[in-house]
């Protein structure tokens, strides 16, 4: 089914042909999407949810249960991917050289580099927690979270994990919550088979002339309503994010798509919040082609999970895909050099309020060193720059009902199961099994992002034969490679999981005793919060997130909830590594405490929740 890269080149080469097949269809032809909203009426009335009214005294229409009749995916465009001997059009040429601009090229492989949860075991009877209570003496907001990922459905990193935890908590703060996600092929059969058709209409994109197929699914959750853009030309790839000749166009499409499926579904937030690059043209759209419609009203959030990703891309191509008005394309908004846009930096412009995802980034990315280019942009819009440190779900990460669990524990118990989740461990990956090993765990994206290079040079140092190292990642290929070499030449002691797998994660979360986040930068990182939910000490470095929620061992007061170095040097980390092997077998006693002292810490999404939700309420005061 995976499309090759060059397929979207010729999406254009069907473009008249199909334009002609989708107007002879049934189905309503929209041109205009920011009007998409007038082309079709919202097929039931509004249950649940959403029965409130907006501030602006709109209904805010949430899904009905029923089901309408199950309707093909994306029923018009299934020719295209084979059409092609067609001229192309001018603008589309200029997508071809792929690679072309540094940035661009050095981007689709970092993302490309990104592992897919989709088809992995991700389901966790935990989850299945009972509907939220909400507070309802908090004053209640509707709010659009539109993103590229969300766990259970969709991950690659810590972005699915806060899509899925964060509108949960919101629901408990008393806000009406809608996720708006692409309708990748590869979410599980699971969830597509729970999704209703919700609706459809056309709606044309940038310069292409085309109208395309927007269809709405929808699956409601404990109280949150998860619609999922359908479309099968862009969402067909096994895995969401491909190459950036793919990805500039299709998340064009799934900004602009997103937009005009409110207007469509005529439920219009009071706050749209948006998340990285692939939703970086949001807040651009809301005040340019859709202005004037029913959804300009709505106020916007841009939340950076990563500086690194920022969609770039040379100008006439992105101009073509997304169709913005020349005014966009300014150094104040989208243009970045002579050559090329970058979707992220004009939402940073257009949004009314920016939020990365701990407070310690939020001013190294006003720095030359984390900016990434994008610094001085950074500084000059500083004062809608927040800093909001992510938490965890504490439903999905739980030790005393986690089912992937050998041995569930909680405060009480810790000491006393853990050994059994280490012991289990061990016979897993077929390691030594003997409790009194100390094993690090390293549960990771492998990329340059996270420190490896760092872990790779110590390694030697650190197998004294009483330590075992356990890899779960994958992504660059040096680093799956060396983990490997380490796995043959430590056998027994070094095991490389070489994949996705979450309930993996969650064994090694709970079966290790310290957990390595080395970091070159770490926006938040949520890998050092889930490990101390389950007992498993941090040994991170003091960067952005890192920094923010891991207290450094204080040997002379006992505080603190972890290890931790400052510099980028392999020496700092294998002295950070040491300095908790010496707590360790020294003084078992204080790295009890340091355990229990961590499982009791909120790590939660509570306090966090707060925060956005004082921030909804500042930019939206009636
Ligand atoms: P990032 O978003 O930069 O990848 P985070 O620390 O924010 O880093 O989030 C990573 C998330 O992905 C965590 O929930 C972690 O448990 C999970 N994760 C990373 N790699 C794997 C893997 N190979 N298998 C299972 N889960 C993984
Ligand atoms: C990004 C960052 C990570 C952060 C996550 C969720 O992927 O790399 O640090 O925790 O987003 O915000």
């Amino acid at each position: 089914m995976a499309r090759k890269q060059t397929d979207s080149m010729k999406k254009e080469t069907a473009a008249k042909q199909d334009a002609v097949s989708a107007a002879e269809q049934e189905t309503p032809a929209v041109v205009d999407a920011a009007l998409a909203e007038k082309a079709a009426p919202v097929e039931e009335k509004p249950k649940g949810v959403g029965e409130k009214k907006t501030a602006a005294g709109k209904k805010a229409v949430s899904a009905s249960k029923k089901t309408l009749p199950p309707k093909k995916r994306q029923p018009v465009r299934k020719k295209e991917a084979s059409a092609g001997g067609k001229s192309v059009p001018a603008a589309e040429k200029a997508v071809q050289p792929a690679g072309e601009a540094a940035p661009a090229a050095e981007e689709a492989v970092s993302a490309a580099e990104k592992p897919v949860a989709g088809e992995e075991k991700t389901a966790f009877a935990s989850e299945e927690t009972a509907p939220a209570t909400i507070n309802m003496n908090q004053p209640r907001r509707s709010i659009a979270f539109i993103g590229s990922e969300c766990h259970p459905f969709v991950k690659t990193g810590g972005l699915g994990d806060v899509m899925y935890a964060l509108p949960r908590e919101l629901v408990r703060l008393n806000c009406d919550v809608r996720v708006i996600l692409p309708r990748y092929a590869c979410i599980p059969k699971e969830y597509q088979d729970k999704m209703i058709y919700r609706g459809e209409f056309y709606m044309d994109l940038g310069q292409t002339k085309r109208n395309y197929y927007v269809g709405i699914m929808e699956y409601i959750w404990d109280g949150v309503v998860y619609d999922f853009i359908d479309n099968e030309e862009f969402f067909s790839t096994g895995k969401p994010y491909t190459n950036l000749v793919d990805d500039i166009p299709k998340y064009c499409f799934f900004s602009k798509a997103a937009l005009a499926a409110l207007n469509y579904m005529d439920w219009i937030p009071d706050i749209i919040h948006c998340h990285d690059w692939q939703a970086g043209l949001v807040p651009v759209y809301l005040r340019t082609l859709f202005k004037d419609s029913p959804v300009g009203r709505a106020k916007s959030i841009l939340t950076i999970h990563n500086l690194r990703f920022q969609g770039i891309y040379n100008i006439p191509t992105i101009r073509y895909w997304s169709g913005l008005p020349s005014e966009v394309f300014r150094m104040g908004a989208l243009q970045q050099d002579w050559v090329d846009a970058n979707m992220l930096k004009g939402g940073l412009a257009y949004a009314d309020r920016i939020t990365t995802v701990s407070g310690t980034y939020a001013g190294e990315i006003q720095t030359s060193e984390y900016g990434e280019r994008l610094e001085d942009h950074l500084r000059y819009h500083s004062g809608k720059l927040r800093g909001i440190v992510n938490g965890i779900d504490y439903g999905m990460w739980n030790p005393e009902t986690d089912p992937a669990l050998a041995a569930n524990y909680g405060l009480g118990n810790v000491l006393d199961h853990k050994m059994e989740n280490k012991l289990a461990l061990q016979k897993e990956l077929g390691l030594e099994e003997d409790t009194g090993k100390f094993v690090i765990g390293l549960i990771s994206r492998l990329t340059n992002q996270k420190g490896l290079d760092l872990v790779n040079a110590i390694i030697p140092q650190v197998m004294d034969g009483n330590t075992q190292v356990v890899v779960l990642g994958t992504g660059d290929k040096q680093y799956e490679d060396s983990f490997r070499y380490y796995e043959g030449a430590y056998k027994g002691s070094f095991s490389a999981c070489i994949q996705y797998d979450e309930a993996r994660a969650h064994r090694i979360y709970a079966g290790a005793d310290a957990l390595l986040v080395p970091s070159r930068f770490e926006p938040c990182g949520l890998t050092q919060l889930n490990a101390m939910r389950y007992g498993t000490l941090p040994i991170v470095r003091e960067t952005g997130g890192l920094k923010d929620t891991v207290e450094p061992y204080n040997e002379f007061t006992g505080d603190g909830n972890g290890f931790t170095f400052d510099r980028y040097d392999a020496g700092l980390l294998l002295d950070a590594i040491n300095r908790a092997k010496t707590l360790y077998f020294a003084n078992r006693y204080h790295w009890d405490e340091v355990v229990q002292r961590d499982m009791a810490k909120d790590v939660s999404w509570e306090q966090s929740a707060k925060q956005y939700k004082d921030l909804y309420l500042e930019l939206t005061p009636w």
